[in-house]
């Protein structure tokens, strides 16, 4: 651990870097949970930092794609920015549009967390009081990073509240498994374990459809490039110009805690492999199609359209106005967990 800097109110961030004895190391922060730096091998056991990210806190702290950050209270979009919940209505901060996006003006990505260390990984803790960004009731949340020996970064997500409330948890990670800063990731080839999608309306909410993938640029069944259906003139691909989709994952057979293999992305140049397990129902594959050449990451270098892709584990968009979606509601007395495993390897 070491101090990263301080917040523009004079806070001090710190980072913390796990390694393991393969020599994988992960970098993260206070301010957000943010993950700068996520370094693994290529098939010649070349390290590169495969996150997108910056080189210093004010740069997290300006306004930035949420790279590497927990995203919450609620991840994703709610349509309108308001839902009803026993029968109550709620109004949210839209800064999307008329939605609200990733948790409002000051999501979980842009609070500090408290941190403490057991057994070699680190707990982030965080309390998000009641009426925060307009969300009813004190929540308490927690997310714990550690590394495996077989170079898997797990995230263990839990949280309770006071009063009824909806949320949605996930890491908004970009990855490029060439190496940040190496280009676009039109030729990583991907695998998703998704039957069905939602697709999204003009302000990119779900319709509240699950679509079957099957003979659309949706379905990653069977590996096949990012690229290839990138520039599809699908309409749902055309309206969020590119992918930005949440998938319904495949869970046959997988009770409620179990992890279930998400995703799998293959870097050919560099061999670099990368599957995501979840507990989660869902997970949004972000192609990175709103990066406008107006960033410069880690190493320096501009960040253009689809330089990296994100794979959100999530429960769906706007669920909290979907009766038909898995629930979002957490009330007194439970405690919602989830866990996501990356796990890095080679070809
Ligand atoms: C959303 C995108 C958004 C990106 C960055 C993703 O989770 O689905 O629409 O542009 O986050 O905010």
């Amino acid at each position: 651990m070491r101090d990263y800097g301080e917040t523009r109110d004079g806070q001090t961030i710190q980072e913390y870097s796990l390694r393991n004895a393969a020599g994988m190391e992960v970098k993260f922060i206070t301010f957000g949970g943010i993950l700068t730096s996520i370094r693994v091998p290529d098939r010649q056991g070349r390290f590169a930092n495969v996150a997108l990210g910056f080189s210093k806190l004010a740069d997290y702290e300006a306004e930035h794609p949420y790279f590497g950050a927990i995203t919450g209270r609620y991840a994703n979009r709610i349509g309108g920015g308001a839902f009803s919940l026993d029968g109550r209505d709620y109004q949210l901060f839209k800064n999307d549009g008329g939605n609200s996006l990733h948790g409002g003006a000051v999501g979980f990505d842009k609070r500090v967390w408290v941190a403490s260390e057991s057994n070699g990984a680190v707990e982030l803790a965080y309390r998000s009081s009641d009426g925060e960004e307009g969300y009813p009731g004190n929540l308490d949340v927690s997310v714990r990073y550690s590394l495996d020996a077989d170079n898997g970064l797990r995230i263990d997500y839990a949280a309770e509240t006071d009063a009824p409330t909806v949320l949605n948890l996930t890491n908004h990670s970009y990855f490029n498994l060439m190496g940040e800063g190496e280009g676009t990731i039109y030729d990583h080839i991907l695998t998703l374990n998704a039957d069905a999608y939602t697709p999204t309306d003009a302000n990119q909410i779900p319709t509240g459809e699950i679509a079957p993938v099957a003979g659309s640029p949706f379905d990653f069944r069977t590996a096949k490039t990012i690229g290839s259906g990138q520039r599809s003139a699908h309409p749902q691909i055309v309206a969020a110009q590119g992918y930005d989709h949440n998938f319904v994952l495949n869970r046959r057979g997988l009770g409620k805690g179990e992890l279930g293999l998400a995703a799998r992305a293959y870097e050919p140049r560099s061999g670099r492999v990368m599957e995501v397990w979840t507990t989660e129902p869902g997970v949004q594959f972000y192609a990175g199609n709103f990066l406008d050449a107006t960033l410069i990451g880690a190493s320096g270098r501009l960040y253009r359209q689809s330089d990296g892709f994100a794979l959100e584990t999530q429960h769906f968009p706007d669920s909290p106005n979907k009766p038909q979606f898995p629930t979002t509601v957490l009330r007194p007395g439970a405690r919602k967990e989830s866990t996501t495993v990356y796990r890095f390897s080679t070809d």
